[in-house]
Formats: C-alpha cells, structure tokens, sequence
C-alpha cells in the first residue's frame, strides 16, 4: 500500500482553503487534480521543445515528435493495448466515444441492425449512438438495472441477438460506482458477432485495466480523470476494426496524399487524429500513467476500496435513515464513487452548504446520467467520489459534515435554498 499522506505533497492544490477550512476535494470522478511531475513534465514541453509534430524536418519537431509517439507507447502498455498504434488521442472520452460511433457506426451499420446499450450509461456512451441512429435506422436496446444498482446479465441475454452490432456500456458506473462484469458481455456480444465498446472513464483511473484479457473491441477514456491534463483523451480499437474505420474527422495529418478528385488516408492511428494534436496534453497523460504506475493501480483500488468500507460504515453508525446510499452495497462490486441524498433535502443545498460550511467539493445533479435518475424515480444526488490522495481522515470529516447538516436541516435549507434557484445546469 501506499501513504496518502505522502501523495498529498505531490498536489499543492490540496493546500489551499476554502472557506475557510481545509479543502476536501471528493470530486474526482468529475476531474482529478495534477501532480507536480505531470505539471513539470507539460512545462517541460513548452520550455524545451515546443513545436508541431510530424510536420518538420527541424530538430525541435522531430523531438516533439519523438515525445507524442512515445506517449502512445506509454499508453499501450499501461492498458495491455496489442501494439502502439491502436492507441487514438483524441479530447476526451466523449470525442473518443463519438469517433466509435461515427467512423464505425456509419460505415458499418445497416437499416435493421441493433445497437444495445444500459440504463446505466452516461451520456457520452448513449448520445452519439442514438445520433447515428437517426441517420442509419438502427434500433437501440437498453438493458436495465437491478434494484441493487447491478446491470440486469439477463436483459443481456434477452436483448443481445443476431441483428445485435454493438453492444455499449461503463466499466464502472458515474453515478452508482457498479463494476460491471466486462467478460460475461462480451461472451454474450461476441457470440453474435457484435463489437463491444466499453466507457472506461472511471474504471481505467482506478483501476488495473487489460483490454486483451476483458476482450473488448474499443475503450475509451479521459487523461483529466487519471491526473493528466484537460483536452487529451484516449480512444483504444482492434487493430483489424481500426483499419477498416474511414476516418470521421478530416484534414491535417489524416493522410498520405491528396489529388483534387482522391486521397489516400494515413495509417492507423494518425487518420484518426486530425489536426494539430494536444502534444503537451499526451506528454502530462503520459507523465500522469507513469505516476500511476509508481504507486500501482491494483494499489489505488485497495485504497478507495478501503474509504468506501469506511464511508459505508460510518454513514450507517452516524446517519443511519437519514441517508439513502445508491449501487451496490458490496465494496468488491464498486468503485470509489458514492451517490446519495440526505432524507428531505435537496442534493444541490447538501451541495451547497458542503461548500461553503466545510470546504468538501462534491458534485451535485444528475451526473451526465440523467436516464439512470430517471429509472431511479430521482431529481438529483450527492456524489462523493475518491481517489488516491483522499484519506480516512476527510470521509470522518465528510460524515461529521453530513451530521451536521442532518441536524440543522430546516436552517441549511433556509440559507442556501436562495443559492440553488437558476443555478447554472441544475440537473448535470
Ligand atoms: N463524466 C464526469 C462525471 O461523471 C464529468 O462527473
């Protein structure tokens, strides 16, 4: 194991106070902060070698280059990827989603063809196949949850059949912290000859993640969420199903030649990475895996695993009814992410009054997974999420915080219901 305390020096960000008390920072599946070393490692770049990649014969492009590629080494490796250039960077795991949908989708899904996804999704796995939908006359299944927060396997089985193409889902749930059972999908995908694309933005973080041995088709992911920089994500495919992808965005880098009437596209991965790309963005995601890597992902998984026993503990000593938790009640079947809602109060004034009476950063709302609320009969939810530099000590403080507003429910409510009209994106 590792100490948290020690990590915490690594992050300055973790200093500063809000409101007057020291920041509890339990966002982290929104976005985690940056460690020194990824900090130094982008400053590094703009300092030293600043340049456009794959565009000059200049020494300064020809070491950017160097650096970008390598970073895509960096990636294959840290997700057990067959080779270097199945690895796609791209913005984020939304643009990466999209890019499945799109240059798949469109090229390869015919009127009648079947698209199953989950109740569970966040948005950026449902929406682009719901889009492509429109243009291709596909259907689109969902599979739903159990009561329990667990994905239905039976639905699977009922709605996976031969006209099924893809099947789509979360490794691990935003909003319920559920890890779902990769392999027993894509055994079900698999034998229909369906692809399996798998939203990884909350399972690759926190997690040790071996797309050989899950055996899906595509992953994707954010760099933002595992301590690397905003605006660098990663979209990983079999090589056989990238290479008979037509690129979905277009220009710069995207090929080998162009005439006025052809053009020959470029080789995997660069036909997929259009454009000048985030260079300092793969560099700081390549120093955040290497930090990673450091501590171990099985390591970091053992540690938030441990703070969900915790919270689960304490919430039922110190809260008892007053708080509903939602997901799997099991540890070994969840992340770190744990949504819930104080008995009577909205989750935007828990929310709020976190904030500014305690200084625990939470994210509040529907969490880009507004069907799921919906299935749960909910408006919103408190989310606390974790990661490697929290410590049992903050979830103490996050329960007696919670005790606190328990008590003071009807004063909280007066103050900070003021707060919450015409917030800006009230659902999330
Ligand atoms: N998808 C991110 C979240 O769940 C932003 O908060």
């Amino acid at each position: 194991m590792f100490d948290p305390y020690e990590i915490r020096k690594d992050f300055p960000i973790l200093e500063r106070v809000i409101n007057g008390r020291k920041l509890i920072y339990f966002d982290n599946a929104a976005t985690t902060h940056k460690p020194l070393p990824v900090i130094e490692a982008i400053r590094e770049f703009y300092i030293k070698y600043n340049a456009n990649i794959h565009r000059g014969l200049h020494t300064l492009s020809q070491e950017a280059s160097e650096k970008y590629e390598k970073a895509h080494e960096t990636v294959a490796k840290f997700i057990n990827a067959y080779s270097w250039d199945e690895i796609i960077f791209c913005s984020n795991t939304t643009d990466a989603l999209n890019i499945v949908a799109y240059a798949w989708g469109l090229n390869n899904l015919r009127e009648g063809d079947e698209v199953v996804l989950t109740v569970m999704d966040h948005h950026s796995s449902m929406l682009p196949w719901r889009n492509i939908a429109k243009f291709k006359k596909i259907k689109i299944k969902y599979v739903d949850i159990t009561n329990d927060g667990y994905l239905k396997y039976s639905d699977f089985e009922k709605l996976i059949t031969e006209r099924t193409r893809v099947v789509a889902f979360p490794i691990m749930s935003n909003v319920l912290g559920t890890i779902n059972d990769v392999k027993r999908i894509v055994k079900l995908a698999h034998e229909v000859g369906a692809i399996v694309v798998a939203d990884g933005a909350q399972s690759v973080p926190h997690m040790p993640t071996n797309v050989r041995d899950l055996g899906i088709d595509f992953l994707a992911f954010s760099g933002h969420k595992m301590l690397g920089p905003t605006g660098i994500g990663v979209l990983w495919g079999k090589r056989e199903l990238l290479e008979e992808m037509m690129p979905f965005k277009v220009g710069g880098d995207t090929i080998k030649d162009v005439t006025l009437d052809d053009v020959i596209w470029h080789d995997v991965p660069w036909r997929f990475e259009a454009g000048t790309p985030n260079i300092a963005g793969a560099i700081g995601l390549e120093a955040a895996i290497k930090y990673l890597q450091k501590i171990g992902l099985q390591n970091i998984r053992n540690h938030e695993k441990q703070l969900v026993e915790h919270t689960f503990k304490l919430f039922k000593e110190e809260l008892g009814d007053e708080v509903t938790i939602y997901g799997p009640r099991n540890p070994n079947d969840r992340g770190g992410v744990i949504s819930f809602n104080i008995k009577g109060l909205n989750h935007h004034i828990v929310g709020r009054a976190l904030d500014s009476l305690f200084g625990i950063a939470v994210r509040t709302g529907m969490h880009c997974a507004h069907p799921l609320h919906y299935r749960l009969g909910l408006k919103g939810t408190v989310r606390a999420s974790y990661y490697l530099y929290n410590t049992r000590e903050e979830v103490e403080e996050l329960v007696n915080a919670l005790k606190f507003i328990v008590k003071q429910k009807e004063n909280i409510e007066a103050i900070f219901k003021k707060d919450i009209e015409g917030i800006i994106c009230p659902t999330g």
